[in-house]
């Protein structure tokens, strides 16, 4: 990787630009620049991206701090001093507890607002160090190394960070942009098949966001697709105004489903199975509400079985559970709000008849 001179660094600046770097292109096959203004940065899309992280480290940066998991087996050589703080794996290490202990080894480290966080992992680690790094002396810079597909399509971009509280899955956090994401493929060979799987429900949501065949492309080139999306997404509404809403398609129910999956271990679903889940809801509910006919419906179940993700629940929930959490849900504003699927694209939608919603659980459970 190469940095260009010609790029004014500071990140807190009011007018300056990013501080930006490029790889060279024997070493990548994409790079995305999420634009926002000085908060702009670059995702690349390659193999081995990982070993060269110390391109993309900031010069002025004095210490690291690298937030990972002990099963990730992805450890650049790092000139700068550093730490390596290994969190736990699951939805439970991303808690307000694991804040507090990340914070207090950061001053412990006497890290200030000079240094980074350096996240290698899943969106469980980048979630969690995000949420960590825009916390610290109230934000200090964060990089992102992306080892699951789901983290490299989705969570590593647009920064939303956070963590889960028992009352639902990522009620507590703050939009806080990463310096830089590398979305390293080579990282993906070890990555266990249903991981890998779940990053696929990512993807599939993509496919009515916008992204068409992408089954038909080369892996990197699928990565690039999805990300080339958010990157709009979060560009046009990066605080999650309206627009940015509309990429938690499938997520209402997905979410419930995680949350109802905490108390109840029957529920074995990982995010992006809950996703797929959410997505074949989403379309059922669009077509009781006459927004789309069948053959979309019928779309959505082709895209989601294509990538062998589950279509249905896969133990009967009661429909009251997760109704009371949908209602927690952060697009909610006490009523229940879906991003739903219509003959001109997917929309968020309020005021969705909670008997209605209950029907069309029952469908999903046959
Ligand atoms: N911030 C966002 O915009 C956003 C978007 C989507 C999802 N998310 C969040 O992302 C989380 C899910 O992320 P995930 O699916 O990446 O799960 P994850 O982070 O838990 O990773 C899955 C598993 O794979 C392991 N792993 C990671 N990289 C590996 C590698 N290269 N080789 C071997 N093992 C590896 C992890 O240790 C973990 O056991 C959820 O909490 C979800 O809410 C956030």
């Amino acid at each position: 990787m190469e940095r260009d001179s010609a790029w004014n660094p500071g990140i807190y600046g009011g007018s300056v630009e990013f501080e930006r770097f490029y790889v060279s292109s024997a070493l990548h096959d994409d790079e995305i620049v999420v634009d926002l203004g000085n908060r702009s940065y670059s995702v690349y899309v390659g193999n081995g991206l990982a070993a060269d992280v110390h391109s993309v480290i900031p010069d002025d940066v004095g210490k690291i701090a690298v937030v990972t998991q002990r099963n990730i087996g992805i450890r650049p050589t790092l000139t700068i001093p550093h730490k390596i703080f290994n969190i736990e794996d699951g939805e439970q290490t991303k808690s307000l507890g694991t804040i507090a202990e990340l914070c207090s080894n950061f001053a412990a480290m006497g890290m200030n607002r000079r240094d980074l966080v350096l996240a290698i992992g899943g969106g469980i680690v980048s979630d969690t160090a995000g949420f960590a790094a825009a916390s610290f002396h109230r934000g200090i810079r964060y990089g992102i190394i992306a080892t699951t597909l789901l983290a490299q399509v989705d969570a590593a971009i647009g920064g939303k960070t956070g963590v889960n509280i028992p009352e639902g899955k990522n009620l507590v956090g703050a939009f806080w942009q990463p310096s830089f994401v590398l979305c390293d493929l080579t990282a993906l060979k070890s990555l266990p098949p249903r991981e890998l799987l779940c990053g696929q429900g990512e993807m599939a949501k993509y496919a009515f966001l916008g992204a068409e065949g992408l089954d038909k492309m080369p892996l990197s080139a699928q990565v690039s697709a999805c990300v080339r999306i958010k990157a709009k997404y979060v560009e046009a509404d990066e605080r999650e105004g309206d627009r940015r809403a509309l990429l938690n398609y499938g997520h209402t129910l997905a979410h419930a489903l995680e949350a109802v999956g905490f108390e109840d271990p029957r529920l074995d679903l990982k995010h992006g199975e809950a996703v797929a889940i959410g997505l074949i809801y989403a379309a059922l509910l669009a077509k009781r509400l006459g927004r789309i006919g069948q053959d979309r419906v019928d779309y959505h179940y082709r895209v989601v079985e294509s990538y062998g993700l589950p279509t249905s629940l896969p133990v009967p929930i009661e429909p009251d559970r997760l109704i009371d959490s949908m209602f927690k849900d952060k697009k909610s504003f006490g009523t229940l709000t879906f991003v739903l699927d219509s003959r001109s694209g997917v929309e968020v939608v309020r005021d969705v008849d909670v008997a209605l919603v209950k029907e069309v659980l029952s469908e999903l459970s046959q």
